[in-house]
């Protein structure tokens, strides 16, 4: 579809960045937070860069209000960050930590006080470690009790101040790298289990969506799902067939559950056969039935290639290695695994990519965008896209010409997107400042704004705006009328 003339952003159209709890707040253990997941499994030798963590991260728990200055002076309309659930509960449930919630009051309170609309993130990966030891975390439908409560007293607190929740950060992401992959808490290397949490986390998720719109019916909810297009490497229509295997297998396996309200019958019906199928129980499907999100989001950093798998013949281009630090497209080359029945991963020749290996394709954001629309009709949020990169701070500046690409590129096509049809209510960059990149270190940097500190040191933790805090802060000015 060509546009001589392209839309405009509608009125109000929400210009923010995100983040996530354990990725900038620091403050690991201060006010009666318990530990979560993250704070033990990042220690442990091998499991992060350099051991890596996020027990000082880039001390947002202490400066939020200098975060929320340079927000507000970049005239962000909506600021998404995620709630550490181990602040609230310490032991994942049963008593209340208020001290924990008094860092979110001041937030929230700081954030609505410079016009910036609070986007709420329940879960973003940090689960109360007490959860884990107890039920063994998402296995257990326990856990999904803990969550919905801790949802319920959570939005309950925030009525008439947060409007928009997102229930689950990229639920595919923390599935595979955690029960499957072994990259992620809790370590795990079954498919099955991960099936089966997988459902739980479904539970959960419906279960919220359902709550929050009893709390209050003016809430916006949906989940934040880590979305990228399965391109087939050829028109062989084998191929075809694999890239639409791929789809299922990474996308329509969650979305279609958030957002119709059942698994997709062909993937379900190959796992059923596999032995691998979850435990749906009558009343989950009714409960999943009838849980309807306010919008989907959409964290789009790439798709993938992928063809068929003809195990026996060689391959018709290189491979492309599961690496622990793309969690998106993710296939192992087991040949017993399942989805080297669908298909394989393959090297994209068309595109670019970051320096960490991730392939660069704005039009794919497009694509992704018209996928999403047209298979669920809901508004979508896009809740992170951005470009990790090692910034260099020159005589006090940072000159990221490449994000500033990077981030317009994408944002055209977004634009194209919204000309083609698809209902885009808000667009979150990754990420305002630096953070903790959770496998990769503080190196890998995506912020607008840089922050004084590497992998080896906390140095001054100094904020200081890079050149596409100014070009962003134009472009949110302008409603993205130039870009
Ligand atoms: C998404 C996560 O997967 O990608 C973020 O929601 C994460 O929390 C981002 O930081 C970038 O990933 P990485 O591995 O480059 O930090």
């Amino acid at each position: 579809m060509y546009h001589k003339i392209l839309d405009q952003f509608p009125p109000g159209f929400l210009w923010g960045a995100a983040s996530a709890a354990y990725q900038i707040e620091g403050a690991a253990q201060e006010d009666g937070k318990g530990p979560s997941v993250w704070d033990v499994f990042s220690k442990i030798e091998g499991n992060t860069f350099m051991a890596t963590n996020g027990d000082v991260a880039v001390d947002h728990y202490h400066r939020f209000k200098e975060d929320i200055a340079l927000m507000k002076e970049m005239g962000l309309k909506t600021y998404r960050f995620s709630i550490a659930r181990s602040r609230i509960f310490p032991q994942g449930e049963g008593e209340i930590n208020w001290q924990g919630f008094m860092f979110y009051d001041q937030l929230i309170d700081e954030l609505l006080k410079n016009g910036i609309e609070p986007m709420v993130t329940l879960y973003h990966w940090d689960l109360p470690l007490a959860l884990e030891e107890k039920y063994g975390g998402w296995l257990s439908r326990k856990t999904a009790d803990a969550f919905v409560e801790y949802a319920r007293v959570v939005m309950t607190r925030y009525r008439h101040k947060v409007k928009y929740w997102i229930t689950f950060n990229e639920q595919n992401v923390f599935m595979q790298l955690g029960y499957r992959l072994a990259a992620h808490p809790p370590g795990k290397r079954s498919f099955k289990e991960m099936i089966e949490a997988n459902h739980i986390v479904n539970i959960a998720n419906a279960r919220t969506v359902r709550l929050a719109h009893q709390i209050d019916p003016s809430y916006k909810i949906g989940p934040s799902f880590g979305y990228g297009p399965s391109y087939p490497f050829s028109c062989d229509p084998d191929n075809v067939l694999a890239a639409m295997n791929a789809d299922a297998f990474n996308n329509d396996w969650w979305m279609d559950v958030y957002a119709r309200g059942h698994y997709p019958k062909v993937l379900l019906y190959q796992l059923e056969k596999a032995g691998l199928a979850p435990t749906i129980l009558e009343e989950d499907r009714e409960l999943l039935a009838n849980a309807h999100p306010d919008f989907l989001g959409m964290n789009y950093y790439h798709g993938g290639t992928v063809q068929v798998n003809r195990f026996e013949q060689k391959r018709k281009s290189e491979s492309k290695q599961f690496d622990k630090t793309d969690p998106y497209q993710m296939s192992t080359a087991n040949a017993d695994d399942l989805e080297a029945k669908l298909f394989e991963t393959a090297k994209n020749p068309y595109l670019k990519t970051t320096q960490w290996g991730w392939e660069i394709d704005p039009v794919g954001f497009r694509i992704a965008l018209r996928k999403m629309y047209d298979r669920y009709e809901l508004p979508i949020i896009v809740t992170e896209n951005g470009l990790g990169a090692y910034d260099t701070l020159e005589k006090g500046k940072v000159h990221d010409t490449y994000r500033i690409e990077y981030l317009q590129s994408h944002l055209i096509e977004m634009k194209k997107a919204i000309t083609d049809g698809v209902d885009v209510i808000g667009y979150c960059a990754w990420s305002f400042t630096d953070l903790l990149s959770w496998l990769n270190g503080y190196k890998k940097r995506y912020g607008f704004v840089y922050i004084d500190r590497d992998d080896e040191s906390e140095r001054t933790l100094e904020r200081i705006k890079k050149d596409s805090f100014e070009w962003y802060k134009t472009v949110i000015a302008e409603n993205g009328r130039n870009l």
